[in-house]
């Protein structure tokens, strides 16, 4: 079809080449199929004209069909954000564009909402509503005897300055599961290296002890959580969920020199625990909440501040503060929901990873409303569309095979 004013461009129409601003930043993909709000954002740029595909009736109306069910399967994620936020703006882009290659690819669009958990009376929770605090819970939830061993033989082997790497090697090797979850992991675009790694000496020689035994904790402590029923929360859901954020959080760090990159991941990881405990101990309130957060379009944190007066970032620094994981843990994930703790890079961080995890649709049975974007949170880490721009692309790859190494049929 050629040039096209913007003013008359119509929903659905496809861009035939790259939209680009005069100085050479990227602003639509060709290929894209437009939106309304893609053709409010090249007004928004002051771009004048842009090539477009042909213009058959039939494609119009099947790509503008395709559109609206992925613009109506996003706006719930975007309930409590504004809109009009240059970086919010980007993420939902990349969330279209994201969809869009994934529905040409052969995935559905979900028609139904997700199922929510039902407390049929059956679910008793170990405390009565507003009679006890955090710490009763928490005290009560250090089960450390439920720990797996590994966990343990890991921890005692960082923390000892006899320790070596071929010690660590040794103790990791033999688990199995856990070996071939690292392994996978160390493979994969996210570390970037140019062989193979068969072993995990081999990997702690390349990625380093600190980086391998971190992993390796964080890996091990989801194990802890096993026993969690389905029917409360759908797992592979949520461990997808905090990957992304683990995935993210590491892009997302990586020109801050003066962070440890080491361990950024495995905050992202996790992150969430504190929700696992709730489960455990909590399980008819989570239930609520939940089912609270959904009917009112708000995000889960808020629905468990409003039922609880809690939230589960506290409880799982609590946890981990109590398992003795590294501060440097423990800080970011008590702090991923506090507006207050986002002059800070690490919790900002967390909280950035999270809100692009969720916003992005990584998980899809999640029953997940993005908190509201903290514009502290993007000043400390400096997050703008370009920013998301260059990490985006490769954070989803690198997501993909990641959440692969969790969920390869026959690894638990
Ligand atoms: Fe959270
Ligand atoms: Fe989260």
């Amino acid at each position: 079809m050629g040039m096209v004013d913007v003013t008359e461009l119509t929903p659905g129409q496809i861009l035939e080449s790259n939209v680009v601003t005069p100085n050479g930043r990227l602003i639509l993909p060709k290929g894209i199929a437009l939106t309304p709000s893609h053709i409010a954002f090249l007004h928004k740029w002051g771009i004048a004209r842009v090539q477009v595909q042909g213009d058959r009736d039939e494609d119009k109306e099947v790509n503008h069909e395709l559109l609206n069910r992925i613009e109506n399967y996003l706006a719930p994620l975007y309930a409590c954000n504004d809109m009009e936020d240059p970086v919010t703006r980007a993420v939902y882009e990349h969330a279209v564009r994201r969809l869009l290659a994934r529905c040409s690819s052969g995935w559905i669009i979900p028609e139904k909402e997700p199922s929510l958990p039902v407390n049929d009376g059956q679910l008793l929770d170990s405390f009565f509503a507003g009679e006890f605090s955090l710490q009763d819970l928490v005290k009560h939830d250090v089960k450390l005897a439920s720990f797996p061993d590994i966990y343990f033989k890991i921890h005692k082997a960082i923390n000892s300055p006899k320790s070596t790497a071929h010690y660590l090697a040794g103790i990791i090797s033999m688990d199995p599961s856990l070996s071939a979850k690292l392994l996978k992991i160390v493979n994969s675009p996210f570390y970037g290296l140019k062989s193979r790694v068969d072993t995990i000496s081999r990997a702690v020689a390349m990625v380093g002890l600190n980086e391998l035994s971190t992993l390796a904790l964080g890996i091990s402590a989801i194990n802890a959580f096993r026993d969690i029923p389905r029917e409360l929360v759908d797992m592979r859901s949520f461990w997808a969920h905090c990957v992304a954020v683990g995935v993210l959080a590491r892009h997302l760090g990586k020109n801050f020199p003066e962070l440890s990159r080491e361990g950024l991941f495995v905050c992202g990881l996790l992150h969430d625990i504190g929700r696992l405990v709730m489960f455990r101990r909590l399980p008819a309130i989570s239930t609520e909440a939940i089912i609270y957060a959904q009917s009112n379009l708000l995000p889960l944190v808020e629905a468990e501040r409003d039922l609880l007066g809690f939230e589960h970032a506290q409880i799982g620094a609590a946890i981990f503060k109590a398992w003795e994981l590294p501060e440097f843990i423990a800080q970011p994930i008590g702090g991923h929901h506090q507006d207050d703790c986002f002059d800070s890079l690490l919790p900002a961080i967390v909280h950035l990873a999270d809100f692009i995890a969720i916003a992005m649709a990584f998980s899809e049975k999640g029953s997940l409303i993005a908190p509201p974007l903290s514009a502290r949170a993007c000043d400390t880490v400096k997050l703008t569309p370009e920013t998301l721009d260059e990490i985006l692309p490769q954070a989803q790859e690198e997501f993909e095979t990641i959440v692969s190494a969790f969920f390869a049929p026959g690894q638990s």
